[in-house]
């Protein structure tokens, strides 16, 4: 691909600023950018590797540029209807939104994982759950050599995977306000409940995981169930994840393992377990209390922490894209 021209559609969201951040950061080729979001932030000055750009209020009419790549996050909606006309004008959209991860003609996409099958797309490529993301690449190279079976989650999510708003009702609930995003407080509390239930008791995001899981990882009949909770932390996601293999191991293959993986970083003892506060602002998938499950067959449990909004979406997204050059 010639130097592309690249839009981001939700340029002031949570995700959004992280795009730009980490396109400067990577030094990723661009000829254009243009800079997309509502009519609430339309006109204002974004400052890009030192040039002003104002943000475009998104529209049909407006969304009429020369763009090579797209980079979505603003919602579902505005994927469904932006993403396909992109695609038809020859372009690739990169969503970060869950409106096409299931959808068996657009591939789902972690690059240490299935870097291969972006070669398939049809001019969309969704970008996973961020919960999943941070799963899958610790959980993919223990699958590859031991064989996974079955996968339990538990999660810690911060509440910057709910975009500024969550963010906001964490930092105005510390000083007694209401909250507005949540259905509940969140500051000096927890809530078992990330996105909305389903008729069998999951929540969607726990489907998610689940679902999203087995695309990536292209073992449809694995076995994955998942508990989500939202806790009062600004960013970065932990998860608790117990796995069942086929194979014997030892855990020190699985620490082998995971130390040699593309995008890991394994803090087991005698380093310091990984907790969001270290965790935040970083690239890499930290994976520590990597123990033997002495409950069950061959299995263990272990401990993944990540930036939910850097490896869990915008830098993500931005490998993808790296992939397309
Ligand atoms: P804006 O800030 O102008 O409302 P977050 O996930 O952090 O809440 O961010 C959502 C992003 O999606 C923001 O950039 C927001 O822009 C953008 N967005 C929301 N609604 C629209 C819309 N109707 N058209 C374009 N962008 C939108």
């Amino acid at each position: 691909m010639k130097k592309p021209n690249v839009a981001i559609v939700g340029a002031t969201g949570m995700v959004g600023r992280q795009f730009i951040r980490i396109l400067e950061e990577r030094n990723f080729p661009i000829d254009n950018i243009i800079f997309y979001a509502s009519a609430r932030s339309a006109g204002e000055v974004i400052t890009f590797r030192g040039q002003e750009h104002k943000i475009i209020k998104l529209n049909p009419e407006n969304f009429d540029r020369p763009i090579d790549i797209g980079l979505f996050s603003a919602g579902g909606e505005i994927s469904g209807v932006y993403a396909p006309i992109l695609a038809a004008r020859g372009g690739v959209a990169i969503d970060n939104s869950s409106k096409f991860r299931m959808d068996p003609a657009v591939p789902l996409v972690v690059p240490e994982v299935n870097a291969h099958d972006v070669a398939w797309h049809k001019g969309i490529i969704a970008n996973p759950n961020c919960s999943t993301i941070q799963a899958v690449v610790a959980l993919a190279p223990l699958h590859k050599r031991f064989g996974i079976t079955r996968v339990v989650y538990n999660t810690y999510q911060a509440v910057s995977g709910a975009g500024m708003d969550g963010w906001m009702d964490l930092e105005n609930g510390l000083k007694g306000e209401a909250p507005r995003k949540f259905a509940h407080p969140i500051a000096n509390n927890i809530i078992p409940e990330v996105d909305v239930i389903s008729d069998d008791g999951y929540t969607l995001e726990e489907l998610k995981m689940i679902n999203e899981t087995r695309k990536i990882l292209g073992a449809p009949d694995m076995k994955v169930t998942a508990t989500c909770v939202r806790v009062p932390v600004f960013n970065g996601h932990s998860e608790s994840i117990n796995v069942e293999f086929e194979n014997i191991f030892e855990v020190e293959q699985i620490v082998e393992t995971l130390a040699n993986a593309a995008g890991v970083v394994v803090q087991d003892a005698p380093h310091p377990i990984p907790m969001p506060v270290n965790v935040s602002g970083t690239d890499e998938v930290f994976v520590g209390r990597i123990r033997r499950d002495n409950s069950a067959g061959n299995a263990i449990n272990m401990w993944v922490v990540a930036d939910n909004i850097r490896k869990g979406a915008a830098l993500n997204a931005v490998q993808i894209a790296e992939l397309l050059l």
